[in-house]
């Protein structure tokens, strides 16, 4: 289900706030090219820019981390991988598929219900750990 932003997703870190909400609008961006079929290059476009924001969203939590001691670095970083993981297994099933309902509402699983979930079980761990 396509939910809206909510600032009760928000850490309290407000660059990690603010690429949150990014990737929260990435994922709703995959959900409408894959639902509108607008063309096949709509979603490539659109799997492209999340995999990127992912990418550079994630550094910038790694590194974050990683400055701060988080002793939860190495588990945190499997996540991050897990959810590439499914991005992957997203493309594959698009292209064999094609663009449905059905993969729309699992690329909002996939990005956008993860997202909600990994914030505020996995993001929350590192708070205490950054001074802000
Ligand atoms: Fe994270």
């Amino acid at each position: 289900m396509l939910r809206d932003w909510s600032d009760a997703y928000k850490i309290g870190i407000a660059e990690i706030d603010h690429q949150h909400q990014g990737f929260f609008a990435a994922a709703h961006g995959l959900h409408d090219q894959i639902l509108n079929c607008a063309g096949e290059h709509g979603v490539e476009d659109a799997i492209a820019f999340l995999r990127d924001y992912a990418a550079r969203h994630f550094q910038v939590e790694e590194d974050l981390m990683r400055r701060h001691g988080f002793p939860g670095l190495a588990a945190h970083q499997q996540l991050h991988a897990a959810f590439f993981e499914r991005l992957d297994q997203l493309v594959y099933d698009l292209e064999v598929f094609g663009p449905s309902q059905h993969l729309a509402e699992r690329a909002l699983e996939i990005a956008q219900d993860w997202l909600i979930e990994h914030i505020s079980c996995a993001d929350l761990d590192y708070v205490p750990y950054v001074d802000h």
